[in-house]
């Protein structure tokens, strides 16, 4: 460790040394019975601007009578209304000159303070320990008015050995920690930028003969378990015994040269499936550690990355800690919530994105059974900017850095079984320490593989991985034999890397609406064995908890605060939203990587589990027939356990078949008793098979006899005045308008993507940029001609936008039908459009008069909202939904509620029918979809938040003959091309009946 340093005005911030003074070595993160004490709660608190602040205020006689108060753990940024600062949010980019290793002068610096009464008995303890879980950036301690010591790694354990500066009765201890640092270059995150003391401050009495750190190395093979033990403690401490009192094993070392691995017998293993753990205990006289084991051998095999001898798939999710109130600080029973939903949408796997989590987290994971890559709290990326100059990752100034990093990443948590892999960190270019955090892991761990994205060449890692390969680039590297090229590698690179496991560390970016294609994704991985799954990026939007200038509340984004540099809302991109409510993309990933996988045959149905090891005697199968959405029967299925890996097909029993209705089989698989994370009759997969017969759609008619007309007109329950619609089932309503716009989703946004594997892209330039441009958002109408014929009503509009040379021809027909009110809408657009449309549909104001309509019934597909590309979690059903429901409160505002393949559509008012829609299939046998909402997608396409919606006093009706995808090219690829919506002539054909 270096010694205290001193520059000009900022003492120690430009010291890229890892910490000083009375650190101790990283050790593992115990259960101990050794006594110990939170210092969590208030501490006194003041805020500084600048690091040049006196240090009098670590003197024990200080008097901080002053000051305020604040809570630890916290980030002051988020404590007292902004009376502290507030948070910043860069992706990339560093929020301060790129002058390594310095910082600017303007430095935050809080000073915390608070007193403890050493606990009696205390003073016969051999050492005293003081633990800090997190503290960001730069932190220097004293104790008693003496410096014990300071650190930097702000999502790291630090232990300070405070023996000689405590003392009987009333302590102080003072922390004073700099939000920027030269570890702040080390730490660029895509995240908020929140300085404080985040974690756990806690005092530890290390009792004479204690157990300073153990590792039970864990193995597993045919049955049999291994413990390969490691205790570090004094000679006092011997003996020392090993208790796994389920497995009868009491093993008594009587040395530290006597600890030696042994066989634990016959033991079920642990996996992410089935997470056995056993309770082991490590004791010497004075001190017992509790730890809980799992079973189980992680290795690599030629291309397969392997627990206990079987592939792994990881259906993961990128973990940050965040939350709107809280920030990094931890709250266990979140966290547990936020796991049990995990497990309940079938994530089986997490990535600790970018930076080891609290270590209970781990605790959990075990429990719950996840497979953990853990990432060391590392990342370079704003030298981007700068052609990576000067990058700490190659500069031998950061080695003692980088390696202390890594160190304390693997000893704080090496005992958890559900750590699979460690990943050296984030978007750090590549270089020379990042190739000595490898084989100093490799040589402190040989039981886990090393990850990091940023060694393309693979030059010291275990894994291929990557981030945002496109469908096409990915299943290249899952295919043997393929020479095509491979980022940033020769032929020869890419060989090797071709001899690895692919892992996409990142993929299918869930910023906003989307993404689409993750379906593609995951039939790579069945097809190409050494395609190992990936991590969606990322689990939860990290909004920030805040208030417009009336008062309403709502979850803040970059540029929130006042940043001088932000990146906007590119930190909401998880598959739930900051409320902890899922997205349609969780449900989406869901029903993709759903472990059991049906196929109909004829009166069959093969049911395949695609675990990694569990059977399927945990579930229960079921099925059921409907009826236009209305269930005829139903029962279960006998279906015997189905080993991982294998099928059954079993017999479906006979399905009632309607004739004037369509009929749907669905079946299910349920679990058979509640677990940790779910009540028993959990659906954890499910799938479709339609049995309905054909039935012809109603003929459309065709008519001679139109003449002009003009005046006002009833069909039905229409009524027209000069050609327009005025009134529908008594209702004021006026439509159809031409509506080629969607407010742009952040995926519709963005920019990147390989543009020659989607011919719906342009390169640099968005899709919502190019609809801009088209003026799809500003549409105006010229009518060509109005007329009628017996019980008919035709108007021919032409539809385009200022300046623009392209059009529409719109032809609207109403027309009384069996008795029945029929709208037919012929869409054709002229020559010349050469971009992707967002849709092609048809809106209907629906003003509040008194009586809003306030929801749908439909029978269709739902119940959630669906795009071509993101169908899976779709099936067809009658659903009900509120108009709030209906759409998703998007961090800022954008296309939502898109409810696809609609069939029959009832608006309803306080529980009421008002308007019922029957939808025809076109020609091609292609259905409509519809949305409802409260605001037009031009309204919705001007706000930046939630609170800038207008007031509404209408509902929106929008009937869609097609919409385009979702892609996910906010952070990767476009839209992929059959899914891309071309302008074309379309036909929509509605049935409108009151009520
Ligand atoms: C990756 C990065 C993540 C996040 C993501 C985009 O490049 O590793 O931290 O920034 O892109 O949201």
């Amino acid at each position: 460790m270096s010694s205290p340093r001193t520059t000009h005005g900022s003492p120690h911030v430009a010291d890229p040394a890892p910490g000083y003074g009375a650190l101790r070595p990283a050790r593992s993160w115990l259960h101990s019975d050794a006594p110990s004490l939170s210092l969590n709660g208030p501490w006194r608190f003041r805020l500084s601007p600048t690091a040049a602040v006196a240090e009098d205020f670590a003197a024990d006689a200080f008097d901080d009578g002053g000051w305020d108060t604040l809570p630890v753990p916290s980030h002051w940024v988020l404590q007292g209304d902004g009376a502290y600062g507030r948070p910043i949010y860069t992706n990339v980019q560093y929020p301060f000159p790129i002058d390594p290793p310095h910082v600017p002068d303007e430095n935050p610096t809080g000073d915390h303070r608070r007193h403890f009464a050493l606990p009696d008995g205390w003073t016969d303890a051999e050492r005293i320990v003081l633990r800090f879980d997190g503290v960001e950036s730069l932190y220097r301690v004293w104790v008693n008015g003496r410096e014990v010591g300071g650190a930097t790694g702000s999502r790291l354990a630090h232990e300070f050995d405070v023996t000689e500066a405590v003392r009987p009765g009333d302590n102080v201890v003072a922390v004073r920690v700099h939000q920027w640092s030269a570890a702040s270059y080390v730490e660029d995150q895509d995240q908020w930028w929140l300085p404080g003391v985040f974690r756990d401050v806690t005092l530890h009495a290390r009792p004479a003969g204690g157990i300073e750190d153990v590792w039970l190395r864990t193995g597993y093979q045919d049955g049999h378990g291994r413990i390969d033990p490691e205790v570090t403690a004094g000679p006092a401490a011997f003996p020392v015994t090993l208790r796994v009192p389920e497995l009868g094993i009491e093993q008594v070392w009587s040395s530290p040269a006597d600890v030696a691995p042994l066989a634990a017998g016959a033991v079920l293993p642990w996996t992410a499936e089935e997470p056995r753990l056993y309770e082991a205990t490590v004791a010497s006289a004075t001190e017992t550690v509790t730890l809980r084991i799992g079973f189980r051998t992680v290795e690599i095999r030629g291309d397969r990355f392997l627990v206990n001898g079987r592939r792994v798939v990881f259906h993961g999710m990128n973990r940050h800690e965040t939350h709107p109130e809280r920030g990094r600080v931890f709250d266990e029973e979140h966290a547990r919530a936020d796991l049990e939903r995990m497990k309940r949408f079938n994530v089986n796997a997490i990535r600790t994105s970018h930076y080891p989590p609290h270590p209970r987290l781990l605790d959990l994971a075990d429990e719950l059974g996840f497979w953990v890559v853990l990432e060391c709290d590392l990342e370079t990326h704003g030298f981007d900017a700068v052609g990576w100059t000067g990058n700490p990752s190659d500069d031998p100034a950061w080695r003692d850095a980088y390696l202390d990093r890594i160190r304390r990443t693997v000893e704080r948590d090496k005992n958890h079984p559900s750590i699979v892999m460690w990943s050296l960190g984030n978007e750090a270019g590549t270089g020379t320490n990042l190739a000595a955090m490898s084989a100093w892991v490799h040589a402190r761990d040989g039981g886990r593989p090393v990850h990091y994205e940023g060694d393309h060449t693979g030059a010291y890692t275990d894994v291929y991985s990557r981030m945002y390969s496109s469908v096409p680039e990915t299943e290249q590297i899952g295919t043997d034999g393929s020479r095509a090229p491979l980022l940033n590698c020769t032929p020869a690179q890419g060989a090797h890397q071709r001899t690895k496991p692919f892992v996409l560390c990142e993929y299918a970016h869930a910023m906003g609406n989307g993404p689409g294609a993750l379906d593609q994704y995951e039939a790579l991985v069945h097809a190409h064995p050494r395609l190992h799954g990936g991590f969606v990026w990322e689990w939860r939007d990290h909004g920030i908890a805040t208030a417009a200038s009336d008062g309403t509340p709502y979850f803040g984004y970059g540029g929130d605060f006042g940043e001088v540099v932000h990146d906007g809302n590119f930190v909401m991109d998880g598959m739930l939203l900051s409320d902890d409510v899922p997205t349609p993309s969780l449900y989406e990933f869901k029903a993709v990587v759903q472990p059991v996988r049906f196929s109909f045959g004829a009166g069959t149905v093969e049911i395949a589990n695609l675990r990694h090891s569990a059977d399927t005697s945990d579930l229960r199968f079921r099925w059921r027939v409907e009826h236009d959405g209305v269930q005829v029967a139903g029962g279960g299925l006998e279906v015997p356990a189905v080993p991982a890996g294998e099928s059954v097909t079993v017999p479906l029993p006979a399905v009632p078949v309607a004739g004037d209705a369509e009929t749907w089989l669905t079946v299910e698989a349920v679990l058979a008793a509640a677990t940790a994370w779910a009540e028993a009759g959990h659906e954890v997969a499910t799938a479709q098979q339609d049995r309905s017969v054909p039935r012809p759609a109603p003929t459309a008619r065709t008519r001679g006899d139109w003449r002009p007309a003009e005046g006002t007109l009833t069909l039905g329950i229409a009524e027209f005045a000069a050609g327009s619609l005025v009134r529908l089932a008594g209702r004021p309503v006026t439509g159809p308008a031409l509506e080629l716009f969607r407010a742009p989703t952040d995926n519709d946004e963005g920019t990147s993507g390989a543009v020659e594997e989607s011919d719906a892209s342009v390169a640099g330039i968005s899709n919502a940029a190019l609809w801009r441009r088209d003026g799809l958002d500003r549409l105006t109408t010229r009518r060509i001609s109005v007329e009628c014929a017996d019980g008919a009503l035709r108007t021919v509009d032409r539809v385009s936008a200022a300046n623009s040379g392209l059009w529409v021809t719109v032809e609207s027909t109403w027309s009384l039908e069996d008795g029945e009110l029929e709208l037919r809408v012929e869409t054709a657009p002229s020559r010349g459009w050469s971009t992707v449309w967002p849709r092609i549909g048809v809106r209907f104001e629906l003003p509040d008069a008194g009586a809003p309509v306030d929801g749908a019934e439909w029978f269709g597909a739902g119940p959630l909202e669906s795009y071509p590309d993101s169908m899976a979690a779709a099936r067809v059903g009658r659903f009900a939904a509120g108009v709030g429901e209906l759409s998703v409160d998007y961090a800022r505002p954008q296309e939502t509620g898109h409810r696809s393949q609609v069939r029959e559509l009832t608006l309803t008012s306080a529980g009421t029918g008002v308007l019922r829609v029957t939808a025809c299939p076109d020609g091609r046998g292609r259905r409509p979809g519809f949305s409802l909402g409260r605001h037009t997608p031009q309204q919705i396409a001007g706000a930046a938040h939630p609170f800038e919606l207008p007031v509404s006093a209408a509902g929106h009706l929008i009937i869609d003959a097609a919409q385009h995808g979702l892609g996910s090219r906010a952070c990767g690829p476009d839209v992929w091309p059959p899914f891309a919506l071309r302008p074309e002539a379309r036909t929509i054909r509605l049935r409108l009946r009151a009520g």
